[in-house]
């Protein structure tokens, strides 16, 4: 668990418009990776194709290369469905799936892999996944109640959960907190920070406190106008580009001083 990502002249397209352009990161094993810019500049866009999911939108594609430990995630015979499993991903808006049962949303993804587990398996894993994302207190004694029945906090750890019990080497995170109070969004923070030891992290934020206080790198993308694509300005340790970045745009943004 917890593997490098390597993107490499990654051009990223909807049909015949180039979203981003010229990517090259390295994202370290079990570190978390900040991946911050203006409103379009292709962050989200940039999340999906690392784990596969960009391309089920028609005519949507990808050029140049993408690593997973030196492995090319899009080589011949790899399949999607496989990346996804090991590059797992959490949302905007928490997702649990609101009739299933917190118990059921958690081993969702072990279901849709059609693993046959055995019962006290299960139960386990439930218990170490809900464990991982700081939830089993809450809702150790409830966890045939459905998902929906939870706080939006105390969904998205659920859907924390649900990633984790896969058990990914990557999780990709697209502004988890941003439907979230100050409370949860302190709560999914430290979570974070235990989840690096397993696992690898890419968080995408527009909050500067967060991307400061959770990563230990950080990726500035910016866009020069409507139409361009967006490309990736600076990476650095998230200190450096908060102190002492090397290109202007990144200080006039990590700074406010953007638009
Ligand atoms: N499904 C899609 N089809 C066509 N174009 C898209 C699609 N999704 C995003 N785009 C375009 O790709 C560009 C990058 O969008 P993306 O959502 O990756 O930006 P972002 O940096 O995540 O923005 P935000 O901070 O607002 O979430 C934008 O110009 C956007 O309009
Ligand atoms: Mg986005």
């Amino acid at each position: 668990m917890g593997k490098a990502i390597e993107a490499k002249d990654l051009n990223i397209y909807y049909s015949a418009f180039r979203a981003v352009e010229g990517v090259n990161m390295t994202i370290r094993p079990k570190t978390v990776t900040a991946l911050i810019g203006p409103s379009g500049c292709g962050k989200s866009t940039y999340l999906r194709a690392i784990n596969r999911m960009h391309e089920v939108i028609p005519g949507a594609r990808v050029e140049g290369k993408l690593e997973l430990d030196g492995k090319d995630l899009y080589g011949p015979g790899i399949d999607p469905v496989g990346v996804r499993r090991q590059i797992g991903m959490v949302f905007q808006r928490p997702n649990p799936f609101p009739t299933m049962s917190i118990y059921d949303n958690v081993i969702a993804g072990q279901r849709l892999n059609s693993k046959k587990l055995r019962k006290d398996a299960t139960d386990d894993l439930v218990e170490k996944s809900l464990r991982g994302a700081n939830l089993w207190n809450e809702v150790k004694d409830r966890l045939e109640k459905p998902g929906s029945g939870l706080s939006g906090g105390q969904q998205q750890r659920l859907c924390i959960a649900r990633a984790i019990a896969v058990q990914p080497d990557v999780l990709l995170m697209d502004e988890p907190c941003s439907a979230l109070d100050p409370i949860s969004t302190l709560a999914i923070e430290d979570l974070i920070n235990e989840l690096k030891m397993d696992f690898t992290i890419v968080i995408v934020t527009h909050n500067m406190q967060q991307a400061a206080r959770v990563s230990d790198y950080t990726g500035f993308f910016n866009i020069e106008g409507t139409g361009k694509p967006g490309k990736l300005v600076e990476m650095d340790e998230t200190k450096t580009i908060f102190s002492q970045p090397k290109e202007k745009a990144t200080e006039d943004y990590v700074s406010g001083r953007f638009g």
